[in-house]
């Protein structure tokens, strides 16, 4: 497929330039957001596994590259990591497709640990065209373009030559999986490599930031069972164009959906690790939903990035050509209006045909009826009142008005109890919510020991008091009670 404008490409910059810089800009936005939010409280759930966790902010952050891509580029596919665990399949087409991971490490973010990052690659006839992976709290930005190079904040990078294991260093991560055959095979493999002599096996955290150390060449190699294509997707390309290679754990060329890589700066090294490995089977990314342990935080999350295809009808300034167009987005109305009225210009306004309101934001768009009749203005043009018009805005759906969610999430995973949060929704714009946060079993345990010590405090000190008082009183009857020796004469003289 060639990039066309619409989809993208700027002529200067080669092609999918516009995107490039569109994911560049969007990953340094959404890695403020993270560096904020990891000293903060979070909202923990799990997924496929008590170890494969989320967070509110990763839906938050998921939300705000997709819905930022979706208006700019409508055309576009879109994999991503939140939206995938919601049920979404994961399939890559010819069509130009991002692959958004929107925070990779969540289990170190939870933890406060500093090693984050938003990765974000784009594909266009199944092949990685780039890779944007930020590493949100040393503010590092790792690029790689297909033909144009590998940086990191504009520095080339440039992968290690190693071809020998037994000088290696590598590494790995854990995977999402903890059931006792999968660690007995990916601790056997780590034992491999030990044993083939390689200097050290690492783990931390994040693979998408473990891959760029091998891009820059401070890692020999990388390979691992049980990751995603969001993980891999970005990730790839900078290897690629930092000169090393990526390939499938059976030695044969890279399938991005296969949950496996091994990747390294020369070919020998990926191959002799490659030989090293026991395969760990995690199946594929494009052939299952994911199944979860059971979480609701992700469905009332990720209810904004779900709106379906509505039916509008749509008409020129003067009425005198009217069609109907489905879109699930203000940005995709907008396009399929100028198609559908072969409206050349760019600039236009959209306007309800009943009143002339300007629909200029997702949030109203997202508040129409179907079949609300909508009005194009080109430059110049002006909103009249039409003599017959067809009743346009229909109110809004009454159990559209206010919804009241009840979400039981856990601050921490080992938490026994967890935390209630009701959450009301009016107009699926302006929510209010409220935590009720119920402490887990240690902690309550620790409160009912602190209490019951500052209740025997208290009674021992009332005991005390009362003692004391006591004894007083009993010295004071017995001295009442006993008459007091007469006082002796004087003897005076004279
Ligand atoms: C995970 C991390 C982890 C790796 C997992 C990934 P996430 O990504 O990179 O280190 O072991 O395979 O899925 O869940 O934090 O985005």
């Amino acid at each position: 497929m060639k990039p066309s404008s619409e989809d993208g490409a700027a002529q200067a910059g080669g092609p999918w330039e516009e995107c490039f810089e569109a994911a560049a800009q969007l990953a340094l936005r959404a890695g403020q957001i993270i560096r904020k939010a990891l000293s903060e409280e979070k909202r923990v759930s799990t997924k496929t596994s008590a170890a494969d966790l989320v967070t509110e902010t990763d839906h938050m952050v998921e939300a705000l590259i997709l819905q930022e891509l979706q208006q700019r580029f409508p055309s576009h596919r879109f994999i991503a990591e939140e939206a995938a665990a919601a049920g979404a399949k994961c399939v890559l087409t010819p069509s130009p497709t991002w692959i958004v991971d929107p925070i990779d490490g969540t289990c170190n973010f939870v933890h406060r640990f500093p090693t984050v990052a938003v990765s974000i690659g784009f594909a266009v006839n199944q092949e990685l065209e780039f890779g944007v992976i930020y590493h949100c709290t040393e503010e590092r930005l790792y690029t790689g373009r297909r033909g144009r190079g590998a940086f990191c904040n504009g520095q080339r990078l440039r992968v290690s030559g190693e071809t020998d294991l037994s000088k290696a260093l590598v590494l790995t991560e854990i995977g999402p999986r903890r059931d006792p055959t999968t660690l007995k095979l990916f601790l056997s493999n780590m034992e491999r490599l030990l044993r083939a002599g390689a200097h050290g096996v690492r783990v931390i955290g994040s693979s998408t930031l473990a891959l760029c150390h091998l891009a820059s060449g401070a890692a020999d190699a990388y390979y691992q069972f049980g990751l995603h294509c969001w993980d891999l997707a970005a990730a790839t390309v900078i290897i690629r164009e930092a000169g090393g290679v990526v390939m499938d754990t059976s030695g044969g060329p890279l399938d991005l959906m296969s949950c496996r890589v091994v990747a390294a700066g020369t070919r020998e090294m990926a191959v002799l690790i490659a030989q090293a490995l026991q395969t760990i089977n995690y199946g594929r990314d494009d052939e299952r939903p994911l199944t979860f342990m059971g979480s609701q935080t992700k469905k009332v999350l990720l209810t904004p990035l779900m709106h379906p295809a509505r039916p509008f009808r749509v008409s020129n300034h003067d009425r005198s050509s009217r069609r109907g167009v489905t879109a699930s987005s203000l940005q995709e109305l907008l396009t399929k209006t100028l198609d559908a009225l072969v409206i050349a210009s760019g600039l236009v306004t959209l306007v309800l045909e009943e009143d002339g309101t300007v629909v200029d934001t997702e949030a109203f768009f997202q508040t129409l009826g179907d079949n609300t009749h909508l009005m194009v203005l080109e430059k110049g043009q002006k909103w009249t009142p039409g003599g017959t018009y067809i009743p346009a805005r229909q109110p809004p759906k009454r159990q559209g008005i206010a919804r009241v969610t009840f979400d039981l999430y856990k601050l921490n995973p080992k938490d026994v109890i967890g935390c209630l949060n009701v959450k009301a929704t009016m107009y699926e714009m302006y929510s209010v919510s409220y935590d009720i946060r119920c402490p887990g079993l240690k902690a309550l345990l620790r409160s009912l020991l602190w209490f019951l010590s500052h209740t025997a405090q208290m009674t021992g000190q009332c005991l005390v008091h009362t003692g004391t008082y006591m004894l007083r009183v009993l010295a004071d009857t017995e001295e009442r009670a006993v008459p007091s020796p007469r006082p002796r004469r004087g003897i005076t003289s004279g």
